[in-house]
């Protein structure tokens, strides 16, 4: 299927690894142009030359931002021509007790996981209403729906965002803009395959069965009951971005493999 997104320019935040790395490269196979943004000049850079060594003819370029720092990202937005396509992808948690998450922890995951989108939001969405197309996803979390008790502050916020997404998703109407959120379950990338061999290396267990545990135990409502590969993730988000999603707006999208539980 062509996911008609050739010649279309992306912005995804947060994408020097993970998710927003796999989508990278599937939108770029797609013959988008894709701008990868990270903290640092270094790993930022080196995202763009493996993208390219990945996908012979790839157009991709760095966004070189920090969003603990909105002061510094609205300089560099300066640098930056408008985007079709905007995936506000970047997430930071912390797991620990609720009493000893500090004020500034708090502060931080709102201030990454929210504002990031939008301050992006406010940046983009009147050229895409003016051209009359575009697409601005947020990736969510099925902590918005688990809310675990060591991980309440990033639940807060994946579920603050849901309200952002769907009010944002008010200023498109009678435009061929979306706002869509996605909710992605837990994913198997760097930082998740690191938390396996950790515990299995402290528990003395095979990482295969730490993950059927934690399946068994903290994620009871999966039907997938194994982490998703990055690409399960990013091939949902690639359709939401293509003009062929034209019919999805202000909605709610799982690729949580069944985890978050509920009708809803
Ligand atoms: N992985 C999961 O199991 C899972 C499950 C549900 C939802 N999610 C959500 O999916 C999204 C992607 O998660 P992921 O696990 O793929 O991410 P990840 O592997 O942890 O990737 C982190 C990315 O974020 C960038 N980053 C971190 N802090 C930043 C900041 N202050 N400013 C700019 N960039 C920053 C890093 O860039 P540098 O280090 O190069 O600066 C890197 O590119 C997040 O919103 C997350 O909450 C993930």
């Amino acid at each position: 299927m062509d996911l008609q997104l050739s010649g279309k320019t992306v912005l995804i935040t947060g994408s020097t690894a993970g998710i927003g790395y796999a989508t990278a490269q599937l939108l770029l196979e797609e013959g988008a142009e894709v701008y990868i943004n990270g903290r640092q000049q270094a790993s930022t850079y080196k995202a763009v030359d493996q993208l390219k060594e990945e996908v012979p003819g790839a157009r991709v370029a760095a966004f070189v931002a920090d969003f603990m720092k909105p002061a510094e990202v609205e300089k560099q937005l300066s640098t930056l021509p408008s985007v079709d396509i905007l995936i506000n992808n970047v997430g930071i948690y912390t797991s620990k007790s609720f009493y000893t998450t500090s004020a500034e922890e708090w502060n931080s995951q709102f201030q990454v996981n929210i504002m990031s989108g939008v301050q992006l939001t406010k940046r983009f969405l009147p050229t895409m209403l003016q051209q009359n197309w575009g697409r601005i996803l947020f990736i969510s979390s099925e902590c918005a729906y688990l809310v675990p008790s060591d991980m309440i502050s990033y639940s807060a916020t994946k579920a603050a965002l849901h309200a952002v997404s769907k009010g944002l998703s008010h200023l498109t109407k009678r435009s061929r803009v979306t706002i869509n959120t996605l909710v992605p379950g837990s994913t198997l990338t760097e930082g998740a395959k690191k938390f396996i061999a950790d515990k299995a290396a402290s528990e003395k267990k095979d990482p295969a069965e730490i993950e059927r545990l934690f399946f068994q135990n903290e994620r009871p409502h999966s039907l997938l009951e194994r982490f998703a590969e990055v690409k399960e993730v990013a091939t949902t988000i690639a359709y939401l971005c293509s003009p062929l999603s034209s019919a999805t707006n202000g909605s709610v999208i799982k690729v949580d493999g069944g985890s978050s539980g509920g009708v809803l």
